[in-house]
């Protein structure tokens, strides 16, 4: 069978208006701007107030497909990458499908936390690639200040709400689109880095509340460990198969979690700051929608071009981690 390829053909984002910033969060915690400014690179944040992380999800996607030009029945599949679904079951997908009119489209939730949108676009192209559908929905969305403990400064000082979508469709251009992924998980990191609360071991009661065990819990120093090794070793992996160096990438597209650890990834890759997106300064780690974020961002900017080739690379709880190297195919907004 001829696999064909998968190409990203549409691209855009939600974030809230509501900004949390450093100086909000020392009248909130005990902590200060440089401190999080340094350890992080983190300057803001962005809230939503009201609505759930499928509000997020349907603004994102609806802006992707009047970007594409084409209506939600259209759709062959979507696939929300979150770890705050609006509720247990049904999925955020479902919601979305049914929002957006997508009526004949499937759809589902993945959880993979940080790395949910690379192993969502992963699982995507292989329906594109198979023949299966030619229309995919991706989506990376999360509403972390509803699992974020606004009295812990190790972790409330972190997180974001937003969401990025891309849509997958098959080029006949060999040279375009998802070439090449590296995926990884490894569950013994999971203690580390975890919500506890709520799901078939812990059940929500008054003694998991009082615990604060539905909130993300993070052992902040160990996770960065394994964060600094696991994205970079799997970013430079990504370039080795393909027999590529930093000089060949024109952009690296970090899981945004740490303005550390993500220059400890472009080192390791040979790659300068100025080819890195960054964008934690202004909206926090916002778990799935990180890259599609990124890549929406500079796309409308006019910086993300076609022909350009990318590596996407993302670490987070599970442990789950990986890389995904691409040949942007996409025109700028301008030239379409
Ligand atoms: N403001 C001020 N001080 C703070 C603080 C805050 N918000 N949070 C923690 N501190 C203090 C700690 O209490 C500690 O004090 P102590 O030495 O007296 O105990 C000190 O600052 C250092 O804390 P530490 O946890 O060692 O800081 P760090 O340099 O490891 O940075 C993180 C903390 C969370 C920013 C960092 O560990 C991190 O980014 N971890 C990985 C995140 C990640 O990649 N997650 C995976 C994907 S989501």
């Amino acid at each position: 069978m001829e696999l064909r390829r998968a190409t990203i053909t549409a691209v855009s984002h939600y974030v809230p208006e509501k900004i949390l910033s450093n100086s909000d969060l020392e009248k909130m915690v005990e902590t200060n701007d440089e401190w999080i400014r340094t350890r992080t690179g983190i300057r803001e944040r962005r809230i939503l107030e009201k609505g759930a992380t499928s509000d997020l999800a349907i603004k994102a996607v609806q802006q992707m497909l009047t970007n594409r030009g084409i209506s939600a029945a259209e759709i062959d599949l979507i696939i929300v990458a979150t770890i705050t679904p609006d509720m247990m079951l049904p999925t955020t997908a479902c919601l979305v499908q049914d929002k957006i009119g997508a009526r004949n489209a499937w759809a589902f939730d993945l959880n993979a936390a940080c790395s949910g949108f690379l192993y969502a676009l992963s699982v995507g192209a292989r329906f594109i690639e198979t023949g299966v559908h030619s229309k995919v929905i991706i989506v990376g969305a999360d509403k972390m200040t509803s699992i974020t403990d606004y009295t812990d400064r190790n972790t409330c000082i972190l997180f974001g709400d937003a969401a990025g979508a891309v849509l997958l469709e098959p080029t006949n251009e060999k040279e375009y689109g998802i070439l090449d992924q590296r995926l990884y998980s490894d569950g013994s990191g999971g203690k580390y880095l975890c919500m506890k609360g709520g799901g078939s071991l812990n059940p929500p009661t008054h003694e998991t509340i009082d615990k604060k065990m539905h909130y993300v819990y993070q052992d902040g120093k160990t996770v960065f460990k394994s964060a600094v090794i696991g994205m970079a070793e799997v970013a430079a992996e990504i370039l080795e198969r393909n027999h590529l160096k930093g000089e060949d990438i024109a952009w690296l597209v970090p899981h945004q979690a740490n303005l550390r650890i993500i220059d400890a990834t472009a080192k390791r890759m040979g790659i300068d700051r100025n080819k890195v997106m960054i964008n934690i300064d202004r909206y926090g780690n916002t778990t799935a929608a990180t890259i599609p974020l990124c890549l929406s961002e500079w796309w409308q900017a006019g910086q993300l071009k076609r022909g350009q080739k990318i590596v996407l690379a993302a670490f987070g709880a599970g442990y789950t981690w990986g890389a995904t190297l691409v040949n942007w195919s996409l025109t700028n907004p301008e030239k379409r």
